[in-house]
């Protein structure tokens, strides 16, 4: 099928479905060192400023950024997880959790000088990157900073890949909880790939690699 949309279709569908248990990715213990690194790091670098998050789902990252940052407007598809969301013990006034979606952007608001979006990239087609990163930086302030956070592969701890397309994009098959089966796009750039998708809007870039995620920090120009 010809999808002319940057990621899968039924996306959507899958993390609504998958709203109530899908934080239990946050409790793997092999994870807990580098997920409490990440729960300190990604505040400080966005400490103060107006964040924009994009694809926030269930809101866990935007209860930490919360407080550090200025302000953070998060955004997402699905109205099951900005339920959940909005439900996080955040100090009154200090996120906004509005319904978006992370490929057209249309409707975020304007101003913001810092964005966050964890665990989106991997969800976009290889061939749709170059248009995230591009409508994204549109949307903020120059000289923006900007977190992205996703996952390394990692064989004993990772959900096995099912298959990869002919653009090279690869699969997962998901299971939920009520025994239902998704395929789902996800793919595990090289840092090369990050720095090249990052290298027309950023003035810097760097990457710091977990063994479980990594993070990249860029700079808009
Ligand atoms: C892997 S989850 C990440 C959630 C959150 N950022 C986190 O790190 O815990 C991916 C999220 O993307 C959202 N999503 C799927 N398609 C989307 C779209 N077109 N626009 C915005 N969000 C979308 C899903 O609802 C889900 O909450």
């Amino acid at each position: 099928m010809n999808d002319p949309r940057s990621t899968t279709p039924h996306l959507e569908k899958y993390y609504s479905k998958r709203a109530a248990e899908y934080e239990q990715v946050y409790e793997k213990p092999e994870r807990q060192r580098e997920l409490e690194w990440l729960r300190r790091r990604i505040p400080e670098i966005l400490r103060g400023r107006r964040v924009l998050e994009v694809a926030c789902g269930t809101g866990y990252w935007t209860q930490y950024i919360a407080p550090a940052a200025h302000h953070i407007y998060a955004g997402d598809i699905s109205e099951a997880v900005l339920e959940i969301a909005r439900d996080k013990p955040i100090a009154k006034g200090k996120a906004t959790f509005v319904k978006a979606d992370a490929v057209t952007l249309d409707g975020v608001p304007p101003g913001c000088n810092g964005a966050f979006a964890g665990f989106w990239w991997s969800h976009v087609k290889k061939s749709g990157i170059t248009q995230f990163v591009a409508n994204l930086s549109r949307r903020l302030e120059p000289g923006s900073m900007v977190v992205i956070l996703d996952n390394q592969f990692a064989q004993w701890s990772s959900t096995p890949l099912s298959r990869r397309d002919a653009e090279g994009n690869t699969y997962q098959m998901r299971k939920l909880a009520n025994g239902e089966e998704f395929e789902v796009l996800k793919n595990f750039p090289t840092a090369a790939e990050l720095a090249d998708a990052v290298r027309p809007v950023a003035r810097e870039a760097h990457m710091e690699s977990l063994t479980y995620y990594w993070l990249m920090v860029f700079t808009l120009k």
